[in-house]
């Protein structure tokens, strides 16, 4: 790719675009050419990726197109509890150091993905037999990983998933291994923690299932607001609402009403919005390469436009790069995403042999067309000075 001609990678960028959606916007001949990352930067946004530190360590062709696409980074899977712990009160800090230090040589903003996720917690976490032990375990966890990497996370997912709409609870909070182990209160302690062991660091509740136009997506949409409307009257700290945007070809329907509600009801409480997880599953579209690929663009596109509207969302991250590295390609989701003939999953912005896909072009076109933001505004911390 680095080495075509200025005049193939038009052509090519200007056929992909218009093949894949007679209505899209053409990007101008300087943008078909430049990185994710800098038609963002125009606009006031960041574009990032997430990769694992063994894909960054390779020091090869897809390592350079992480570092030329992206300005952000966030760990797959390396900073998540249960990958760094396996004895009670140990962790091993050998791996995350790597991604951060990464981050830092590249000078790529790092996100910290997560402090709690109750699918990845260690077994001796779910195992401790009294209240007081595992609230030292967690905010023992939470101290010392945002201690550590002060002043070089970005914003860290504070709690990944906290929330279960059809919960009969009233905090919405998911019957999860916090709310068994040290009780509601947990969210707001881990938050606290956080807080006070990097008061520069963005923190955010990051969620899923809030893209679509479904009843279930309605009380998701619903309880995340409400609880994030409670952590505000609580005075709990949080800066960012974190949507995973892991979208799905044909599933679903979508609107467009319902997302901007959501977002602009997020952004009126103060909040920052990010979009963090995005990919899309296509399991449901036709096996032929051109129309899937043309479908997964259309559904990147058709989210962006709404999501990059409000101009509170400052950040897009998807969920890798390639094909060749994505969770849903290794069947790491549930098997009703998985192609029923057996080719290959293209979920992502480049394909296998790191070529750009129809989607590399929607999210360059949506963001060619975002609104701009306010530069720099994004570098001041929102609480900092309180914290
Ligand atoms: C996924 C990873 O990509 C997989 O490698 C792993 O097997 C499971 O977790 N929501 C999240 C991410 O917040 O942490 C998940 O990442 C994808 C869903």
């Amino acid at each position: 790719m680095h080495g075509m001609s200025r005049r193939a990678v038009l052509a090519g960028g200007l056929a992909a675009t218009a093949s894949f959606s007679a209505a899209a916007p053409l990007l101008a001949a300087d943008e078909a050419e430049q990185p994710l990352k800098d038609i963002a930067a125009a606009r006031g946004l960041r574009y990032g990726s997430t990769a694992m530190a063994s894909q960054l360590l390779a020091g090869d062709s897809f390592t350079n197109l992480v570092i030329r696409e992206a300005a952000a980074l966030v760990a797959e899977n390396e900073m998540k509890w249960l990958h760094m712990s396996t004895a009670p009160f140990r962790s091993d800090y050998r791996v995350a150091d790597c991604l951060v230090d990464f981050a830092a040589a590249h000078r790529l903003l790092c996100r910290g993905h997560n402090l709690l996720w109750y699918w990845t917690t260690p077994k001796w976490f779910k195992e401790l037999s009294d209240r007081k032990a595992a609230r030292a375990a967690l905010l023992r966890r939470v101290t010392e990983m945002v201690a550590r990497y002060r002043g070089r996370i970005d914003s860290w997912d504070v709690v990944n998933e906290p929330v279960d709409a059809a919960a009969d609870r009233t905090d919405h909070l998911r019957a999860d291994v916090f709310l068994k182990q040290v009780g509601p209160e947990y969210l707001a302690l881990a938050h606290t923690a956080a807080r006070a062991a990097d008061p520069g660091a963005r923190l955010v509740l990051n969620e899923c299932g809030v893209e679509y136009d479904t009843p279930d997506m309605d009380r998701k949409r619903a309880a995340v607001l409400d609880l994030v409307e409670t952590m505000r009257k609580r005075q709990v700290p949080i800066d960012a609402l974190g949507i995973q945007a892991h979208l799905t070809v044909r599933r679903y329907p979508f609107s467009e009403p319902k997302l901007r509600d959501y977002l602009r009801r997020a952004a009126a409480m103060g909040l920052e919005i990010q979009i963090t997880e995005l990919d899309c599953t296509d399991n449901l579209a036709p096996a032929d390469i051109p129309a899937r690929d043309r479908l997964v663009a259309d559904e990147y596109r058709r989210f962006l436009d709404v999501a990059l509207d409000e101009p509170a969302v400052r950040i897009v991250m998807t969920w890798g790069l390639s094909d060749r590295y994505s969770w849903i390609v290794r069947h790491e989701n549930t098997p009703e995403q998985w192609r029923p003939g057996g080719e290959e999953e293209r979920p992502l912005p480049f394909d296998r042999d790191l070529k750009r896909k129809p989607a590399w072009y929607a999210l360059a076109a949506a963001f060619a067309h975002a609104p701009r933001r306010e530069r720099g505004v994004r570098r001041e911390h929102p609480t900092a000075v309180e914290g």
